[in-house]
């Protein structure tokens, strides 16, 4: 299979990155929305100790995803995907592009929302990548006064909420999207994001 895309189908370091940002994704939210919304702030200790875990994992996967979509988006910009396939209505063709652009707004703009969190933290609470190194904190943010950020904090926190909450619910468009070329057009808009697949060639 080509390492690079062609004009019908992904080559595979896009579909490399597409899944592997996905499978991130995906485990982040259950993680966020685990620490956010089963871990009482009066938990016992030994739940304490699993939710700061949970949050350092979730932080080391965020980050990842970072990277992960700089290099996505970079690669995009030197190798132009696939167009979609003839016959869409410009309904949907304007559907489809809104969403992917704002699911690459996303994943670069949550996990940087959440770094920024971090950063503001009065805590000051380091974020050992997977245990490897320490990942540095954004300094703007990080050398703020302690009342400067203790004030900023409500506002970063409600912005990864949100930013995330917009993934959740883009998430499924997209799902839905995929699903619909696959068995209503029976075109091979989701085959050629998925390895070891055959696809038409354009004529
Ligand atoms: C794709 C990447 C990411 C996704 C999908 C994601 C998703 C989420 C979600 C769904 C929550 C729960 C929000 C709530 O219901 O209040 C959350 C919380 C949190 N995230 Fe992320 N996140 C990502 C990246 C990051 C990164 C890179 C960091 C930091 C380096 C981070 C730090 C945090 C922290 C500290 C919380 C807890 C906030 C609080 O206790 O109020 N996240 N995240």
């Amino acid at each position: 299979m080509a390492i690079a895309n062609t004009r019908s189908r992904y080559g595979t370091v896009a579909m490399t990155l597409h899944w592997l940002i996905a499978l991130a994704v995906l485990t982040n939210i259950c993680l966020g929305l685990y620490h956010a919304d089963f871990i009482p702030d009066n938990a016992p200790p030994d739940m304490q100790k699993f939710a700061f875990q949970i949050i350092q994992l979730h932080k080391s996967i965020g980050l990842t995803v970072l990277v992960l979509s700089i290099a996505r988006l970079l690669w995009r910009l030197v190798n132009p995907i696939p167009p979609l396939p003839d016959g869409m209505s410009p309904a949907l063709r304007v559907v489809a592009h809104a969403t992917h652009f704002l699911l690459y707004v996303l994943i670069i703009a949550i996990p940087l929302s959440g770094w920024a969190l971090v950063s503001a933290s009065r805590l000051g609470l380091p974020t050992p990548y997977f245990g490897i190194f320490h990942w540095p904190n954004l300094w703007f943010l990080a050398d703020l006064p302690g009342a400067t950020k203790h004030a900023l904090h409500p506002t970063l926190a409600l912005t990864h909420t949100v930013l995330a909450w917009s993934a959740i619910v883009l998430i499924p468009i997209h799902v839905l999207g995929a699903l619909y070329h696959q068995f209503l057009r029976r075109d091979d808009v989701l085959k050629r994001m998925i390895p070891g697949t055959k696809v038409a060639e354009p004529a």
